[in-house]
């Protein structure tokens, strides 16, 4: 018995039609002996109905009542009837098969559920149970309509991008899972070797030396929905096991890789939503996204940018800043809340909730003064020179009603912490707009940056970007860039080196020993010295921008089944122990540290 239509499909059209449908058993009432089911699939959910007072000729009434009995919540079964239309009054607009009903004239169960632990209809997020329990029954959740969606717009969003990138002459090529450490600056996955004990592959944390190498073979444009493991902290937009749109060219230029993907944005766009994207998207510059926004991914879909008056208040009698400012390396930026965008109606606690906001992130507090017809307006103004304020007025374009911030601090937590008061205002003020889409590219980014924790040199991307500019100048440039979308850094990529003594020296200014650098990287030094030709290219987290798209607080709710923020699988139990059988097959040894002595090992 084969359906002839899913749960989404019937129509008034369909009324009088001899049907067969098949799904699960979603919610079943009782009207005084007539029976109703709503029976859902992915595509929707039909009503069926049985009253025994009320059947065609030929029907087993009691085979249906019979069988009615083990149609419990989520069981899947198999129903025939006639499309009939539903009795006046009791049509659901909300549902798209809700003018219809079939009458059964059979049912049969074809697999019993054990009752669900939480129901799977289109709740609203508070009826749904804690993320654990969707996790642990993942393949409940996923029968959600929500979930459905997410999985089919995922699929909906990589078909259009293999269809760009399939016309523009890319080919996909599979890039191996058990590779050699890629250094994208997270820990690798391992996996213990059985044939050579001892040795280790490691999980490919993106296919990036594969596909610059898929370049030296002539491949010269290339993708791959790749699979990428990287063993860091989760977080919302992270997974230790997650999927990028990957490409590499040969023989382009920034631009080049920019025009590309602009133009496969632009077609995924008409392809979803049948809608022109705006290109080309917008340019900041690295340094301009951090002294005006405070992050490397401004969200560009408001304004509110921090600008440096340093230079001004440097001239009031103001006790804090003074002291702030007699410190090297110190400075005092202002934010405008322009009244237009409600800076008006942040009154006196609101301005304290966010000193306590800002007190959080690192400094000791915040100014803040109010703009009036032609002055500035605050307890503090007194310290403040008619000059002081005239400068700042203009500098920070205050009209009347504008609320101006200022933060005060060492520069890097000034930034930092104005990048965190202007996110924290756009939520605030309601200004993160869900259905805007504001894609920009963060150019001009340098080659490398200290790391703060160690102190030591480490690429701002990764070490296989081409300098801009002479590896020995004082800031070296980077041929890299992002690509942001409402303050999520959705990807990245550059023009690389193709030149193995310049990639040497690259390594060499990392502080990776001469040793180090022919042991880890030798077979792609030498993959260069056979005529490299100069290529580039860039990965999209595609997790990443399928939640932005379809405005999901996580990444995990686009991935079918993620792991949790502990990156544990909840569903099968991983990561588990192994038999010690199979341990000693990897002549791997198997020790709890607390039972052993140290000294025994030695
Ligand atoms: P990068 O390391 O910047 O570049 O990664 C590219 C994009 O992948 C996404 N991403 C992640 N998504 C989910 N979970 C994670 N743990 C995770 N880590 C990264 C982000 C990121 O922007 N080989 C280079 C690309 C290139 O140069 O071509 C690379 O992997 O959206």
């Amino acid at each position: 018995m084969k359906r002839t239509h899913t749960c989404g499909e019937l129509r008034s059209a369909d009324i009088g039609k001899d049907v067969c449908v098949q799904g699960w058993v979603r919610f079943s009432r009782d009207h005084g002996g007539v029976e109703f089911i709503d029976l859902a699939d992915a595509y929707g959910i039909t009503q069926l109905v049985f009253d025994p007072e009320d059947i065609s000729g030929g029907t087993d009434k009691d085979a249906i009542s019979e069988a009615l009995r083990s149609f419990t919540r989520e069981s899947v079964v198999t129903v025939r009837g006639t499309v009939r239309k539903r009795v006046e009054g009791t049509d659901d607009p909300k549902n798209k098969t809700g003018e219809i009903e079939i009458l059964m004239t059979y049912a049969e169960v074809l697999n019993r559920s054990r009752t669900p632990p939480f129901e799977l209809g289109d709740q609203k997020e508070s009826v749904l149970p804690g993320e654990e329990i969707r996790l642990r029954y993942r393949y409940l959740d996923l029968r959600r309509p929500e979930m459905n969606e997410a999985l089919r717009f995922r699929h909906s969003f990589i078909r259009a991008a293999r269809e760009y990138l399939d016309k523009s002459g890319f080919i996909e090529v599979e890039t191996p899972m058990l590779t050699k450490s890629t250094p994208e600056g997270a820990r690798d996955f391992i996996v213990p070797s059985r044939v050579h004990p001892g040795t280790f592959y490691a999980l490919p944390q993106s296919p990036q030396l594969f596909k610059q190498m898929l370049m030296v073979g002539s491949i010269d444009k290339y993708y791959q929905v790749a699979r990428c493991f990287r063993d860091e902290d989760s977080r919302a937009d992270r997974q230790p096991e997650f999927t990028q749109l990957d490409t590499e060219m040969s023989f382009v230029g920034m631009h080049d890789i920019q025009d590309m993907i602009e133009g496969l944005m632009a077609h995924i766009w008409m392809s979803l939503y049948g809608k022109r994207l705006e290109t080309p998207f917008e340019r900041i510059n690295f340094d301009d996204a951090m002294n005006r926004y405070g992050s490397d991914k401004p969200d560009l879909r408001y304004g509110l940018p921090m600008v440096p008056v340093t230079d001004i208040v440097r001239h009031a009698e103001y006790d804090i800043f003074q002291k702030v400012l007699s410190k090297e390396g110190n400075a005092v930026v202002g934010l405008n809340v322009k009244a237009d965008i409600a800076g008006d109606k942040i009154g006196r606690n609101e301005v304290d909730r966010l000193i306590a906001f800002i007190k959080k992130t690192g400094l000791g507090g915040m100014t803040w003064m109010r703009a009036t017809k032609d002055s500035l307006d605050s307890n503090i103004v007194k310290y403040f020179p008619q000059g002081v304020i005239t400068k700042l007025r203009e500098r920070l374009d205050a009209e009347e009603g504008d609320l101006i911030l200022m933060l005060a601090g060492p520069e890097r937590t000034v930034l930092a912490s104005g990048g965190m008061l202007r996110a924290k205002l756009a939520e605030d003020l309601g200004l993160t707009d869900g259905n805007t889409f504001k894609f920009a590219w963060l150019v001009g980014c340098p080659m490398f940056e200290i790391d703060p924790a160690s102190g030591k040199k480490d690429s701002f991307h990764h070490p296989f970007v081409m300098p801009t500019t002479p590896l020995d100048a004082d800031n070296v440039g980077g041929a890299s860039f992002d690509l942001i979308l409402n303050g999520s850094e959705l990807g990245s990529g550059s023009v690389r080196i193709h030149d193995p003594e310049v990639q040497r020296k690259v390594f060499r200014m990392l502080g990776i020993p001469e040793e180090k650098i022919e042991e880890n990287f030798g077979f792609f030094l030498e993959a260069l010295g056979y005529g490299a030709p100069p290529h580039g290219g860039i990965a999209l987290g595609l997790d990443r921008l399928v939640s932005i798209l379809l405005g999901k607080e996580s990444i995990r709710d686009v991935i079918a089944f993620p792991k949790n923020k502990k990156a544990q699988s909840l569903l099968d139990g991983s990561p588990q122990k192994v038999d010690d059988e199979k341990l000693e097959e990897l002549q791997i040894l198997s020790i709890a540290i607390g039972d052993i002595d140290i000294e025994d090992i030695e």
